[in-house]
């Protein structure tokens, strides 16, 4: 983990709980840290993530939630039309199996529910990365991991191969990171 994790995490969630309402699914929820700034604004939340260590962190803070041990790339998610809200920060970079993951995503919704994306832009991963790993800024290993990176067309392309429609795009963090709202019809 580098200096400006925390931060970096923290900005994050502020950008994103603007447009979270009602039942809310977390992927890549590590130790249910959302669930803090969310929890006067929501009606449910649970959380998954691969890593059961965090996992088991996050049941004993958050013992009214639901968290759950899962590798989307691989396993399924098990939840059909439950969600107003589905969350993925700093998670999509990481994923091998992108349609398969989105669908489940798109199953998860309710309709009318979005899908908020966060993840780096080509030139905040490509660019200003390197830069910080050089100044001692970012871990190294934080970009090594990622596998995929998205600029707004191709965010549109993802939303539109999961039957979904891309609602909104912004950049934050000075271009570095970007937000796309993907809407079930
Ligand atoms: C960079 S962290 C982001 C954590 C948190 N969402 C945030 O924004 O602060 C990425 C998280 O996604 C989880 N993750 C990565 N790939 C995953 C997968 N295939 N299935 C489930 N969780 C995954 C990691 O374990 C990690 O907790």
């Amino acid at each position: 983990m580098s200096i400006l994790s925390p931060y970096l995490s923290r900005a994050r969630q502020a950008v994103v709980s603007r447009h979270v309402r009602g039942s809310v699914l977390d992927i890549g929820c590590q130790h249910g840290q959302l669930y803090d700034m969310l929890r006067p604004q929501i009606s449910r939340y649970a959380g998954v993530d691969l890593d059961a260590d965090a996992i088991q962190t996050a049941r004993q803070k958050h013992r009214d939630c639901d968290f759950r041990v899962i590798n989307i790339d691989d396993e399924p998610l098990g939840f059909e039309s439950e969600f107003d809200t589905v969350v993925m920060m700093a998670v999509i970079e990481h994923i091998f199996n992108l349609k398969s993951v989105g669908q489940s995503l798109a199953r998860a919704l309710k309709p009318g529910g979005v899908v908020l994306v966060t993840t780096p832009t080509p030139f905040g991963n490509d660019i200003v990365h390197p830069v910080g790993v050089a100044l001692g800024l970012f871990s190294r290993a934080a970009g090594d991991d990622h596998i995929a990176i998205f600029n707004r067309r191709r965010l549109e392309i993802f939303a539109h191969e999961i039957g979904l429609v891309l609602k909104s795009h912004r950049t934050f963090q000075f271009g570095c990171n970007q937000l796309a709202i993907l809407q079930k019809p």
